[in-house]
């Protein structure tokens, strides 16, 4: 089992460590689960948890359905973690920012501008200790952290370009309800705006917001690029997930079942894994083929002036969650 997905540890923690009910000790029964997420199906997540849905189907002969619900049909950012903890879906995978909502701050680390080059270094943030330490932190809330799935790094888009932090004064930019990304883009200029990621595209129809952060995947799947004229690929900051279930739906499934739901979803994940860098840069070369925004590569020079301008945002994370896990994300990314 990769590190990257879940620690042997982790995995006998949510496999043994929960007590489960004597009903659940009967015979396997069928049962579904209702996974809802808020991103279109061509997208690492959404492909990864179709992968995901039929590894489950076939490994327990149609027994154990996932039904999905994507592209927020269901639920949208303000109202899914509540339903998971009501019960009225039993999976999510929500992106990383959106847990400190529920009381989670330090998962705002991975929002951090500027933190991360590649791919194989959130990698090893998430299979270390802290990401480890994140997952399992989850039950406090009653939730069982079951892995880490990427999307890929942001770009900004707008009406203009935003190369240099001249260009972001007074924009009004789309963000996820992270403090971090909010002092981001004040750190930047822009005026944050919290808005659920289904409401987006609207949005900038209505001109409510003039721009946004985004995955290439998540911008284009969300048709954002026909409201934008520009998408300059700054790389700034991480977006990735990770998939929890309910801690009540969790121990009532028997303990064969629970097994056979890590192992497809270790799988899942280690394949959406490596489809993610593959899924943002075909939707970048279905962006410029569409020729109606205008795609923007950074010079090195005006990458480190973004960089400057935002590296004040590290102190103020480190000051509401404690220097401590930073300090262990700067060790485990030395490693
Ligand atoms: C966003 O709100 O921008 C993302 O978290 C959407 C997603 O799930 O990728």
């Amino acid at each position: 089992m990769s590190a990257a997905v879940l620690t042997r540890r982790h995995c006998l923690h949510l496999l043994g460590g929960l007590a489960a009910p004597a009903a659940a000790r009967a015979a396997p029964a069928r049962s579904t689960i209702r996974l809802s997420h808020v991103v279109a199906r061509q997208t690492p997540k959404g492909l990864t948890l179709e992968r995901f849905a039929q590894l489950v189907h076939s490994r327990s002969s149609g027994r154990i359905a996932v039904e999905i619900y994507p592209n927020s049909q269901l639920y949208g950012d303000a109202d899914e973690m509540q339903a998971l903890q009501l019960g009225a879906v039993d999976m999510l995978a929500p992106s990383l920012s959106k847990f400190s909502r529920i009381g989670f701050p330090e998962f705002e680390l991975f929002d951090l501008p500027f933190l991360f080059e590649h791919p194989q270094q959130v990698r090893r943030v998430q299979g270390g200790a802290v990401g480890q330490a994140l997952l399992a932190a989850l039950s406090r809330q009653r939730l069982v952290g079951l892995g880490y799935l990427d999307n890929g790094f942001k770009h900004m888009s707008a009406q203009r370009p935003l190369r240099t932090p001249a260009q972001y004064q007074g924009q009004r930019m789309r963000v996820q309800a992270s403090r971090v990304i909010a002092q981001q883009m004040r750190a930047l200029g822009a005026q944050p705006v919290v808005l659920d990621f289904g409401e987006t595209r609207r949005a900038l129809a209505a001109g409510v917001v003039d721009g946004t952060e985004n995955p290439v995947s998540n911008f284009w799947t969300q048709d954002m690029h026909i409201e934008q004229r520009h998408f300059t690929l700054t790389e700034h900051a991480y977006l990735g997930y990770a998939v929890v279930v309910q801690e009540r739906f969790w121990v009532q499934l028997a303990l064969a079942d629970r097994q056979l739901i890590v192992q497809a979803l270790h799988e899942a994940l280690v394949w959406g894994n490596a489809i993610a860098r593959q899924e943002n840069a075909q939707a970048l070369l279905a962006l410029r083929e569409s020729a109606g925004t205008h795609v923007h590569r950074l010079t090195p020079p005006e990458r480190q002036a973004l960089q400057a301008a935002t590296a004040p945002v590290y102190a103020a994370l480190e000051q509401r969650i404690g220097a401590h896990w930073l300090d262990q994300v700067r060790r485990d990314l030395r490693a």
